[in-house]
């Protein structure tokens, strides 16, 4: 993934995009955090400080992979769980349009033209890391890296379409 990553304003764009998400009770129980290329040297140093706080003997390659996170892509959108607590609607839902909207983000992304990913990892669950972008109860849905691709994209090996979709028989009519 390489340069050019949107723009600030197609960022907002596809934000504005992605905002016609499911959301039941309008709760908007999602954020999304920009981190700009000018301070991803600063998040690297509070991950790994993070990282060192909860596994003292880390080796330097572990390090270094939370080093490289921190600088991968472009443009870098921290996904943040916001669930409202004073509200019928179950967490569960909140969650689950947390990930329609991150999903949508990533729609929004690839109908601009450039690419885009979902990605969690240790930083993903440590609370030191959250609180760098939220606090509780809120959570990180996942880090989306978004730029341009420099190569072709490839296809991975999907589910097969008949274990995934069916037609509901009810056991009564059998
Ligand atoms: C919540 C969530 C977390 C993910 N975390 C990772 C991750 O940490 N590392 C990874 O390689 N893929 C992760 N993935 C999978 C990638 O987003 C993606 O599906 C995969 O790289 C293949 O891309 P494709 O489905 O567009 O072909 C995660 C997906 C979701 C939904």
């Amino acid at each position: 993934m390489v340069a050019p990553g949107p723009s600030d304003a197609q960022i907002e764009e596809i934000v504005n995009i992605a905002m016609r998400t499911p959301d039941h009770g309008k709760l908007a129980p999602w954020k999304v955090i920009a981190v700009a290329l000018d301070q991803r040297a600063l998040l690297a140093q509070a991950i790994k400080s993070a990282y060192l706080k909860e596994k003292p003997n880390a080796g330097r390659m572990e390090l270094e992979g939370l080093e490289a996170m921190a600088h991968e892509a472009p443009t870098l959108l921290v996904m943040l769980s916001s669930p409202v607590a004073s509200t019928k609607i179950p967490l569960w839902e909140q969650e689950l349009s947390c990930g329609a909207f991150a999903m949508n983000i990533l729609h929004a992304t690839h109908a601009m033209g450039f690419v885009g990913g979902w990605i969690t990892g240790w930083p993903a669950y440590n609370e030191d890391v959250r609180d760098l972008f939220g606090s509780t109860p809120e959570k990180i849905a996942g880090f989306l890296y978004i730029g341009t691709s420099n190569a072709e994209l490839t296809e991975r090996p999907r589910p097969e379409l008949k274990k995934i979709l069916s037609l509901w028989t009810p056991a009564a009519a059998e």
